[in-house]
């Protein structure tokens, strides 16, 4: 699909851009719940655009000081970068725009998110679209961001944790400067007392916060579409 046809069609429809980065295909709380949240987007709005992209399968590689010099002057003339690398390059930065909704299924991994989203960010966003720089001409103003995460404790507001969570500031900040300031978040926590014994105690508390994050997926769904 071209740029302008994807582009034509996030002007008139909505579209969902969903991305999974979960490096588990089996038992993966972001995965339920980001699958959740599209199966019912999809279902309200069969008439919407939907993509799909698995990070985890299929990362984007890290940015190369060449591909970056393509991401900023693709006329230019660029040797070092492989036709796979500019078309794959083409493909995330079309498939952004032509998003109306991202939906961002992101583990918590070391306190923060997944490498493979961040090579992603890495390779999308670009200096012109910042709102420091192009003010309300900012080209991804007006999206907005669902992001479903997943931890294996607790960080949420009392939990003492808080300031540890380097997930949800992050993503927050960086969406902000490109404009995007609708941004949702839901939270499953204590992923990991349904699999370890020494969390045994624990799991009354990550049913719970996996049933809270089902129903506000559904919501935000039903809100969106
Ligand atoms: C590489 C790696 C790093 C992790 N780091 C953290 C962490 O810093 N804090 C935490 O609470 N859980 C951590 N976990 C646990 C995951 O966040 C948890 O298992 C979560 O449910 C994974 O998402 P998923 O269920 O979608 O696969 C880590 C897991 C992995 C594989």
């Amino acid at each position: 699909v071209g740029a302008a046809t994807l582009q034509q069609e996030g002007a008139s429809v909505p579209n969902l851009l969903h991305l999974d980065t979960s490096i588990r295909s089996v038992g993966s709380a972001s995965r339920t719940l980001s699958a959740a949240y599209a199966a019912e987007w999809r279902q309200l709005d069969p008439q919407g655009g939907y993509r799909y992209r698995d990070l985890a399968i299929a990362p984007i590689p890290h940015i190369t000081n060449s591909v970056r010099e393509y991401v900023l002057s693709p006329d230019g003339e660029h040797p070092d970068v492989s036709a796979d690398q500019r078309a794959l390059t083409t493909e995330v930065i079309e498939e952004l725009h032509w998003a109306t909704t991202i939906l961002l299924g992101a583990p918590m991994y070391n306190y923060s998110i997944p490498s493979t989203l961040k090579a992603w960010l890495d390779r999308i966003i670009v200096p012109s679209y910042l709102v420091e720089l192009a003010g309300d001409a900012a080209p991804l103003r007006g999206k907005s961001v669902v992001v479903v995460t997943a931890r294996g404790s607790v960080y949420s507001a009392g939990s003492g944790k808080e300031a540890r969570d380097l997930q949800e500031p992050y993503l927050r900040a960086i969406f902000a400067a490109v404009g995007i300031d609708d941004v949702q978040f839901v939270h499953a926590e204590m992923t990991m007392a349904k699999d370890l014994p020494f969390l045994a105690e624990y799991r009354p508390i990550a049913e719970q916060s996996m049933t809270a994050a089902i129903e506000e997926v559904h919501r935000l769904a039903r809100q969106s579409a």
